[in-house]
């Protein structure tokens, strides 16, 4: 009896041994080819476990002090519209959330927003807003037009949904050159659990490929624990990632908010978001990762663990105060009340805290990405 229990033991210490040994190599093997199976990521995240997840993180690191030293670039965010005509089912601008609070910048408030960023240093604006009928395709080319002629300095990056490649070829002559579009997840089945119908998966896919097309760095990206997510989905988010090789991938927490129907749903989880960010890193090396407001919301030094598991980009709100409660994705968002100075001197402070440098410049020196 206390045998077989030996024998027991021992034949699941052996196991063990080797499903660490088989996670060990998977690591290796994507460090060395930049690519796994469907399979090994699946095997690859449901085994994590077995790995030492701060070798793992210390491997990431390695990897972008190669390429970006300990640089961390500032991007100052402007969410200048709260109106969506999607439906997203976790977001809560969607539509149907009539208790939001909505409003929209006029295109002074955004070129102040803009002129107010640059005296703090920012060289890259990032204009994100819902999918707002009020500002169509011509409106947006006017605003980004006018910020390119103000700021010739500086990077202009939109992040505003879905559109025709027409629409985005007009933004890019007005002076677009970055686009965020976060693919949301890249399976079929669990895009359908996330979005009512008309919203198609097929479509922003389409956008992604138009966009790289058009000559945008592009940032793609997906959320962390979005309900309905299993560990293929995850697979699948990496592999189309290593299709599409986007500039910039964007992951963060999903977190619920109170007025969606994901209401009563769990967050995604620190642990998970870190570790496929050090999967991310080892994977696309010279990535811009952010360390995202979802992580910091999730953990009170979830940005700071984020960019020491390889993430390299933070993006401060430089939102005019008043308006900032206002884009509420998810519950509890940090920075609500920060004027964009204070928010600026709290990135330079734990940034620094972690040994690393904030810096404000375009970022195009370093690498194409
Ligand atoms: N309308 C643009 C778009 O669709 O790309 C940009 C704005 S959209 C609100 C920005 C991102 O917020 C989405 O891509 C989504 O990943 C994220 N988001 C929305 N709701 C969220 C939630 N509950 N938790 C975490 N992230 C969320
Ligand atoms: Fe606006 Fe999803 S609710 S894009």
């Amino acid at each position: 009896m206390i045998r077989d229990l030996d024998l027991g033991k021992k034949g699941k210490k052996m196991h063990e041994d080797v499903q660490r040994a088989d996670v060990y190599s998977l690591v290796d093997k994507l460090d060395r080819n930049k690519e796994l199976t469907k399979d090994e990521f699946i095997f690859l995240i449901d085994n994590r476990n077995y790995l030492n997840l701060e070798e793992l993180y210390q491997r990431a690191r390695d990897i972008r002090h190669k390429i970006y030293g300990h640089d961390v670039y500032l991007r100052g965010l402007i969410e200048f519209t709260s109106y969506c005509h999607n439906d997203c089912y976790y977001c809560g601008i969607r539509k149907s959330n009539s208790n939001a609070e909505r409003y929209r910048l006029t295109k002074e408030q955004i070129l102040s927003a803009c002129e107010a960023g640059y005296a703090l240093g920012y060289r890259t604006f990032v204009l994100q807003g819902g999918e707002d009928p009020y500002y169509n395709a011509e409106k947006i080319a006017d605003v980004v037009r006018d910020i390119r002629k103000r700021f010739p300095d500086c990077a202009i990056t939109l992040s505003v949904g879905e559109t025709t490649k027409d629409n985005y070829k007009m933004w890019y002559d007005a002076g677009a050159e970055r686009y965020l579009l976060r693919h949301e997840t890249a399976n079929e089945e669990h895009y359908r659990r996330l979005h009512p119908e008309y919203q198609k998966l097929s479509n922003r896919m389409e956008c992604l490929y138009n966009l790289r097309d058009i000559g945008y760095q592009v940032g793609a990206g997906f959320m962390i624990g979005s309900p309905y997510q299993t560990t293929e989905c995850l697979a699948d988010d990496l592999i189309f990632i290593k299709d599409l090789q986007p500039h910039m991938v964007g992951i963060g927490p999903f977190i619920p908010h109170h007025d969606t129907p994901f209401a009563d749903k769990e967050s995604g989880t620190l642990e998970l978001t870190l570790f496929l960010l050090a999967i991310l890193r080892i994977m696309l090396p010279e990535v811009l990762l952010p360390a995202t407001t979802a992580l910091g919301t999730i953990s009170p030094d979830g940005r700071e663990k984020g960019i020491l598991a390889g993430a390299n980009v933070v993006m401060p709100n430089l939102s005019p105060q008043d308006v900032r409660g206002k884009y509420l994705l998810y519950d509890n968002k940090i920075c609500t009340g920060d004027e964009a100075a204070e928010c600026r001197g709290c990135i330079d402070r734990r940034i620094e805290a972690i040994g690393y440098k904030p810096v404000i410049s375009r970022g195009d020196h370093i690498s194409k990405r």
